[in-house]
């Protein structure tokens, strides 16, 4: 038996889901144009469809899971199950009008508003008491206020430079998305025992990526303030060093929390610091 994994044949996210599947160390002969993929070494196949396909394939357990971005998620309104948030492909729905113009919500008002999102725009607008026209396109949103289809647009945004070159801007998020993995919801015990698993390992490459490993060299009379600045997994490894009255100190820090540390480390006398990339983490 082999768990079903849907990812995007192309696009934003194709990329980084079969290099996370390559770090949770599943081998995946990356099949080009192919539709499917067999892992080596795990039981899993791997689907390669366009990413709006993916929750519906999800919810027909074609698939039995799918990675995929919360805005076609939650565009699709499929019944699946999200388990995680992957930390890649990070972007947000936005409402974006000519650079030029000055927006308000209100403004909106009669007027016609171009997006692939139909469903997260009619929402939004609905909450905001907003009666304006949506014109469903399915690609290419950024160019139909330069054509006259419409007077605003809903598209994603993430670098911002398909607004700046369509001489849009980004007037008001909607949404903030990033990929996720979502399962079918009836799933036999078999397979849910292997989507844990492969969960599990997505779990390890999470962590240590937000993790680092740090080594210094602390003088022992300085011991006790430099540990203080560590919080590690459980405490810090001293190990005594060659040169007497000086120890190694062995840890792991949050990599947001890095360069504060780092600082305030140098300035309590540590020295020698290293710091490199946890590849697993398991805690
Ligand atoms: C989105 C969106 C824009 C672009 C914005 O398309 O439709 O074209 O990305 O990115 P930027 O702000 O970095 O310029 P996407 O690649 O997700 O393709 P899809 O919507 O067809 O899946
Ligand atoms: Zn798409």
């Amino acid at each position: 038996m082999k768990l079903k994994i849907a990812i995007q044949k192309s696009g934003r996210l194709h990329e980084d889901s079969l290099r996370l599947l390559k770090e949770c160390g599943i081998d995946i002969s990356n099949g080009g144009n192919k539709l499917k993929s067999t892992a080596a070494n795990f039981p899993l196949e791997v689907y390669f469809l366009r990413d709006d396909d993916i929750p519906q394939y999800v919810e027909d357990a074609v698939a039995d899971a799918g990675i995929v971005g919360e805005n076609v998620v939650y565009e699709k309104k499929k019944e699946v199950e999200i388990m995680a948030q992957l930390g890649f492909g990070k972007c947000r729905l936005s409402i974006a009008v000519d650079k030029n113009e000055t927006f308000s919500k209100q403004g909106l008002n009669g007027k016609k508003i171009a997006t692939s999102y139909p469903v997260i725009l009619q929402d939004y607008l609905d909450k905001n008491k907003i009666s304006a026209e949506i014109h469903e396109i399915s690609g290419s949103v950024e160019i139909a206020p330069g054509i006259g289809l419409a007077d605003a647009i809903c598209d994603l945004v993430s670098s911002g430079s398909t607004l700046f070159t369509n001489g849009l801007k980004e007037a008001e998020t909607i949404l903030e998305s990033q990929s996720v993995l979502i399962r079918n919801k009836t799933l036999d015990q078999e397979k849910v025992r292997l989507l844990e698993k492969l969960l599990f390992r997505i779990r390890a490459v999470r962590k240590a990526k937000n993790n680092k490993y740090i080594l210094l060299n602390a003088p022992n009379n300085k011991l006790n303030e430099i540990i203080g600045l560590l919080p590690g997994m459980k405490s810090p490894t001293v190990l005594p060093l060659a040169e007497s009255g000086w120890s190694s100190v062995h840890s792991v820090i949050d990599e947001n929390d890095f360069w504060d540390i780092i600082e305030q480390l140098k300035d309590a006398g540590a020295q020698g610091i290293l710091v490199v990339p946890i590849e697993k983490m398991i805690i």
